[in-house]
């Protein structure tokens, strides 16, 4: 066995973001990067000799080389066993249903998420935990703190492996199991969900256009909706995983689904409509011309949860991240369980989940997730969707009226400044924050600030505390207007401005989110001056 040690020196900004470390694909491909940051989060672990790691990706550009790199130097490090996806695929969700299930140390998952791909896009690693989860903050924290002290790297000296081939390998001593990478996710999603029911409202002739949006769901859906479940071959489009997302931004929003929105309001449009980003986490959920907003989504999820069979028999609580609206909180509230209000990014979920103080939980960007794993998951929320539909008998547009009927509707919206410079967003932020204290009290039309902050968590759990995490503005009539700076962009900053406001008048249900918060927009501009800073008139993406 050849294991060599190879001398390094550290690389500044190797730090984990929202999400795990991201960068161009350019930047990993600098001599030692990604061995460094790898060789960082194995130093930061104990015990792990002779344990079992997962390891897959989205298939995006460098992940294959990735994967081969990673296989060796894990070996010189001595985990004993290696479960990596066939040709290097496995969405996020299926990692964590993996590691779960197999009961292994971590898992390394490579992707940038909905970051555009190729050689010219984005590039991610992150490190996720025995209980299928992401690291929490105190183990990035480690990572980079060795990343920034590393001097050295173990490497093993020998040929890659066959990524494409089922079965058993060796690296050294360490084996390496390609394995399918659908089976084990596809078998926990038969679990949960009512299979026979969603079954026969395909054979009813249901139609439903999925949009795989040339990533790592493609695989999947076809396995799940098109084979297992019998929904018309076609209902998948853009399914075959490219390198590049055909060129794509894989993110499942009404801007860049557009092959999907297209179609779902066009002429004939099918009865449901559902993508999933680049690594399979996120959702869009779409009705005949209607889409669903993700908080909504979430809330109608959690009002409906008893009639799919892994949730019958109901949920412990619900978690929602910060941004994300309170709809799911009326839920929460009518069914008497505990609603969590976490920071930003999934990883703030994991302790409630294993605490089982939360079964649900979600966030405004498009994820869902629960307790069946430690990720959010886009195919398993398509799922719940299909089961609800299929024992409800209703429209996708006539589930959402009848819960905002009965809950009122949180009208909601969230705008993104993407790609602004830096330093500026900055100091929008702190300008934000020095307003704060003669905010109070003030009047703004028909608005009256209740409270303002810097959202701080205190996690229920461990009792470890997230500070900054999006400056709040709440209004007397239970508006609110959160600012955040995203933590997972490669370029400048983005700003991110969520908007929403509480109706509980059925005849305004129908409004547009923009003209019923035009408002609460127009407000959010004059509080942080949102346009004197960055120079933008209108936000690049709203959803
Ligand atoms: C974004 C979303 C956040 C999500 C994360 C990873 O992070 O806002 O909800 O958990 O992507 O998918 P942000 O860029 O806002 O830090
Ligand atoms: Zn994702």
């Amino acid at each position: 066995m050849d294991i060599k040690t190879i001398n390094t020196s550290a690389f500044a900004g190797q730090k984990p973001g929202t999400s795990g470390l991201r960068k161009k694909v350019t930047i990993f491909q600098q001599q030692h990067y990604l061995e460094n940051f790898v060789q960082a989060i194995f130093n930061s672990l104990t015990n792990f000799q002779g344990k079992t790691l997962v390891v897959g990706g989205d298939g995006r550009y460098y992940n294959k080389t990735a994967i081969q790199t990673i296989l060796k130097i894990a070996a010189a490090n001595g985990f004993g066993k290696i479960l990596v996806g066939q040709n290097g695929l496995l969405s996020t969700p299926a990692v964590s249903a993996i590691i779960r299930k197999r009961q292994a140390f971590g898992g390394i998952v490579l992707s940038a998420s909905h970051n555009p791909g190729g050689p010219q896009g984005d590039f991610g690693i992150k490190y996720n935990i025995s209980n299928g989860g992401p690291a929490p903050e105190k183990v990035t924290d480690e990572i980079y703190q060795h990343s920034q002290t590393i001097s050295k790297y173990k490497i093993i000296d020998s040929p890659n492996i066959d990524l494409s081939q089922l079965g058993i390998n060796k690296i050294g001593n360490m084996q390496v199991e390609v394995i399918d990478a659908i089976a084990d996710y596809a078998e926990l999603m038969e679990e949960l969900f009512d299979f026979s029911a969603i079954s026969k409202l395909f054979s009813s002739g249901f139609t439903m256009c999925f949009d795989a949006m040339h990533a790592v769901t493609g695989p999947y859906a076809k396995t799940i909706l098109e084979q297992k479940l019998g929904a018309t071959i076609g209902t998948v489009v853009n399914g075959i995983p490219l390198e590049d997302f055909g060129g794509g931004h894989p993110d499942p929003n009404l801007t860049y689904a557009h092959d999907l929105v297209d179609i779902m309001y066009g002429k004939d449009a099918p009865q449901f409509g559902a993508a999933s980003d680049g690594d399979g986490d996120r959702n869009m959920i779409l009705g005949q011309s209607f889409f669903v907003n993700p908080s909504d989504s979430l809330a109608i999820l959690a009002a409906n949860a008893t009639l799919a069979p892994g949730y019958k028999d109901g949920l412990a609580g619900i978690a929602r991240s910060m941004p994300t609206s309170e709809a799911v909180d009326h839920v929460a509230e009518s069914l008497k369980i505990d609603c969590y209000e976490t920071p930003t990014g999934w990883k703030f979920f994991g302790n409630l989940l294993d605490a089982k103080l939360a079964t649900l939980c979600g966030e405004e960007s498009f994820g869902t997730g629960s307790s069946h794993v430690r990720e959010k998951d886009g195919l398993w929320a398509v799922l719940f969707w299909l089961n609800i539909l299929a024992v409800s008998k209703l429209s996708v547009e006539d589930i959402v009226y009848k819960h905002w009927a009965k809950y009122g509707r949180n009208i909601y919206s969230r705008h993104d400044y993407e790609g602004i410079d830096s330093e500026l967003a900055n100091e929008l932020m702190e300008n934000l924050y020095h307003t704060f204290s003669s905010l109070k009290g003030k009047k703004f039309g028909r608005y009256v600030v209740e409270y303002c902050d810097d959202f701080s968590y205190i996690d229920p759990v461990d009792h470890s505390i997230s500070q900054n995490q999006g400056m709040r503005i709440g209004f007397q009539d239970g508006s609110r207007i959160v600012f955040r700076l995203s933590g997972t962009g490669t370029e400048g900053a983005t700003l991110r401005v969520y908007l929403e406001s509480f109706e509980p008048d059925t005849t305004k249900h129908h409004l547009d989110s923009q003209v019923a918060l035009a408002d609460l927009i127009k407000l959010a501009d004059k509080i942080a001056k949102i346009k004197d800073y960055t120079g933008r008139d209108k936000p690049s993406v709203i959803t």
